[in-house]
């Protein structure tokens, strides 16, 4: 009785984080507060911090860098490719661009600097729906989900660290995948 109520209360407080963790989040790029530059190496690369992140729907990218120095343009995919700065989707310059999903699909960003892009300031957001979970795989290390899928959006990949997630939603999603493996 006692393991059954205690694993009640469980599965409530699972849901209740897995709810939590679902909320939009405010997402630094890169993790850190200066990544809007030339990267110092390919390495460095910003596609590979974005690849370890699962975007959704009303998710916010905030980009820093220095006003006037540098600007975010999201381009086609094909300006993207290109390095063509001429006709942006979109253009932003003031040093701290926050970019919210409103739709799913990949957001192509460069660097409105001229030779910046060509050095590998650019970067390639998906953005996946909220409720699709067969959407394109974002990262390559994703865990095979278990179970029957109730989990939902708990099992989702979370960003390499805790401190990329501004409002701490990926902590939340490890306690309840934690708790989900106690309970289930
Ligand atoms: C950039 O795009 C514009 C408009 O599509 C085009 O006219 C121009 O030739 C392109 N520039 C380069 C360098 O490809």
């Amino acid at each position: 009785m006692a393991v059954s109520s205690s694993s009640c209360s469980l599965l409530l407080l699972f849901l209740v984080l897995a709810f939590a963790a679902a909320a939009p989040k405010d997402y630094l790029l890169g993790g850190k507060p200066d990544a809007w530059k030339v990267p110092s190496s390919e390495s460095d690369s910003l596609n590979k911090w974005a690849e370890t992140v699962r975007f959704r729907i009303a998710d916010h990218l905030i980009f820093n860098y220095e006003a006037g120095k540098d600007s975010v343009l999201q381009v086609s995919k094909e300006d993207y490719v290109s390095c063509n700065t001429s006709n942006p989707i979109k253009k932003y310059n003031d040093g701290k661009t926050k970019v919210r999903f409103d739709h799913s699909g990949p957001y192509y960003y460069i660097s409105g600097e001229k030779g910046h892009c060509e050095k590998g300031e650019k970067v390639i957001v998906l953005v996946v729906s909220q409720r699709s979970s067969s959407a394109a795989p974002v990262s390559p290390a994703s865990a095979p989900s278990r179970g029957s899928g109730v989990e939902g959006p708990a099992v989702a990949p979370s960003p390499t660290s805790g401190a990329d997630v501004l409002q701490g939603g990926g902590v939340l999603m490890a306690v309840g995948v934690v708790i989900a493996m106690l309970v289930f």
